[in-house]
């Protein structure tokens, strides 16, 4: 089949014919139609989180995915052939990824199906940013009327997130880089706040001289920067990172600060789903990849360049 595929951590990506994974009776084999770029996929396929997970070479990126049920393992109950199916998975070892024709996931990972009228190209782009974004709403624990600051808002975590905040009516502050003020002002922020031109420090005490309410940084990727964005929020606040760089001997003591970690299941993405269905939020595809295309879509995202989500279709019928 068709995939993504490296050789080694340190070996770049490249279109490649590979063998399909092998099933057993607690997977469902799955034709893929389309499958999500996210930030994890190169950092797994690079050894840059995880080291220490076996991998299989040649190691096939990508983790999330949507596509149809084309045959099911003796032990699964949940899906038959024939069902459209989105979801994130990690294989152990890693490396049969999503970024191929076809995937086996085990039934009780975090898949289910795709519900109607939502199209196979919208449903791969949720699940890692869409649960991601759903499952920090929840840890913040923000009432209506609070001020969130999203740090690297444009991208694929804060495209949902200041949808689903917005959704809530919680007040967006985005820090972008680059002028998204017109993009973010459509997803929901409430303030666009260009890193490049603007002094974000005073922009956000314009915004609110006490501090936010709460931070999700989304962006930061040293502990230093973490803990200056973290005097942005106000006492008794609470300042996320998506990147695990929160550090209590450096961060100020007057805020909660967490180190997130997404709990990927079943049930969160259809609560994402649901949210699509009934229109509170809008998969923010913004780039529509072929499987050639994805090895430059890489670089450019590595390059902090992404916006909102890139969606490789990997079926032109999906
Ligand atoms: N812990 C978890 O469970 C979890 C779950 C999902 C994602 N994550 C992590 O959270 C981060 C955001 O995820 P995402 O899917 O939103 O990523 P993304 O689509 O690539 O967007 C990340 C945003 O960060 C900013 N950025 C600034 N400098 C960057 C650089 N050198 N490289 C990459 N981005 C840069 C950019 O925003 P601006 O241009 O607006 O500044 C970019 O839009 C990633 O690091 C990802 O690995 C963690």
């Amino acid at each position: 089949m068709r995939a993504i595929a490296a050789d080694g951590t340190d070996s770049d990506p490249v279109l490649s014919e590979v063998s399909e994974p092998q099933m057993s009776a607690d997977d469902i084999r799955v034709a893929v139609k389309a499958a999500a770029v996210n930030p994890f996929d190169w950092k797994l396929a690079r050894g840059e989180i995880i080291p220490d997970m076996e991998r299989h070479w040649p190691f096939v990126y990508g983790s999330d995915f949507a596509g149809v049920v084309t045959e099911t393992g003796s032990n699964v109950n949940r899906f038959a052939p024939g069902d459209r199916v989105f979801g994130q998975y990690v294989s152990h070892p890693a490396g049969h990824g999503t970024y191929a024709e076809i995937v086996t996931v085990p039934e009780k990972s975090a898949v289910t199906t795709v519900p109607e009228p939502l199209d196979l190209i919208s449903a791969a782009s949720l699940p890692t940013s869409g649960m991601t974004a759903q499952q920090i709403l929840e840890a913040a624990e923000l009432q209506a009327g609070e001020n969130l600051l999203i740090i690297g808002a444009a991208g694929g975590v804060g495209s949902f997130l200041t949808q689903l905040a917005a959704a809530r009516d919680l007040r967006v502050i985005a820090v972008t880089k680059g002028d998204e003020s017109a993009r973010m002002g459509s997803l929901g922020a409430a303030r666009t706040i260009d890193r490049t031109v603007d002094n974000v420090g005073a922009a956000v005490r314009d915004e609110s001289p006490g501090g936010v309410d709460a931070l999700v940084d989304l962006s930061s990727h040293d502990s230093t920067v973490f803990a200056q964005h973290c005097h942005y929020v106000r006492d008794g606040g609470v300042a996320l990172t998506t990147n695990w760089v929160s550090d209590d001997s450096i961060n100020p003591s007057n805020i909660e600060t967490i180190n997130f970690g997404l709990e990927a299941n079943a049930g969160l993405l259809d609560t994402v789903a649901a949210a699509t269905v009934a229109g509170t939020i809008q998969a923010p595809v913004d780039f529509r990849l072929s499987l050639s295309d994805v090895p430059a879509h890489l670089e450019f995202m590595r390059a902090g360049k992404g916006r909102g989500k890139a969606v490789i279709v990997v079926d032109d019928e999906a």
